[in-house]
């Protein structure tokens, strides 16, 4: 008797072990109501747009991450903003850091940026050729000092389809965080605890 219960004991421990090695190994449970699906990558030059991008991590706990050009634009409003233009009317995609982190842990992507010219800045542009949205909800955002963000959707809606990716509405930041709180609970990301 005394050695039955002795195995089945043994037994247990021995089954429990084993489960919690296995699950250790296993990919932790996505927990609901969380955005750890959820990437947030801006482009800023003044500090506009990263404010903008960080209150939305604020308010929806995604990642977030800094698209930013290789090779520095030159400092100082003039200089880059002439660097910006030939770029721009030279349909250049400047080189780009390397940074974002894998897009296969994303189902939503943010993408923010100022708008210039009425359109996303060209470093947008070399994002989506170097990084794949394929099956990806993108949800674009802008600053500006005054054009709307549908200057720049179908600009985003083409590079979008170029790869595979969904484009949501989107919607253009002016500091009113209750505004885009409305937004980012239509589109179920608000985090609940805001
Ligand atoms: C090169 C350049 C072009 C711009 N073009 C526009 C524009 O077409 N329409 C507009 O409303 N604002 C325009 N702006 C203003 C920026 O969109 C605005 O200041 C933005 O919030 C800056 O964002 P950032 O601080 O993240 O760089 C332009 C600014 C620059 C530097």
């Amino acid at each position: 008797m005394q050695l039955k219960k002795w195995i089945v004991s043994t037994l247990t421990v021995i089954v429990a072990v084993l489960g919690m090695i296995i699950s250790f190994g296993q990919p932790q449970q996505v927990q609901a109501n969380s955005n750890n699906r959820t990437l947030i990558i801006y482009f800023s030059m003044s500090g506009t747009t990263k404010a903008a991008a960080e209150q939305i991590q604020r308010d929806t706990g995604a990642d977030i991450v800094r698209l930013q050009r290789a090779k520095a634009y030159p400092k100082g409003y003039d200089n880059y903003a002439r660097v910006a233009d030939r770029e721009r009317r030279r349909n250049t995609h400047p080189a780009i850091k390397r940074n974002i982190p894998n897009l296969n842990r994303y189902d939503t992507v943010l993408i923010g940026f100022p708008t210039w010219w009425q359109q996303p800045p060209m470093v947008i542009h070399s994002l989506f050729d170097i990084y794949d949205f394929r099956g990806k909800t993108i949800i674009p955002f802008t600053t500006s000092m005054s054009t709307p963000m549908k200057a720049s959707i179908p600009t985003m809606r083409r590079l979008a389809k170029a790869d595979g990716a969904t484009i949501k509405q989107g919607f253009r930041y002016d500091n009113n965080n209750a505004q885009l709180r409305r937004f980012l609970q239509r589109n179920g990301l608000l985090q609940n605890n805001n």
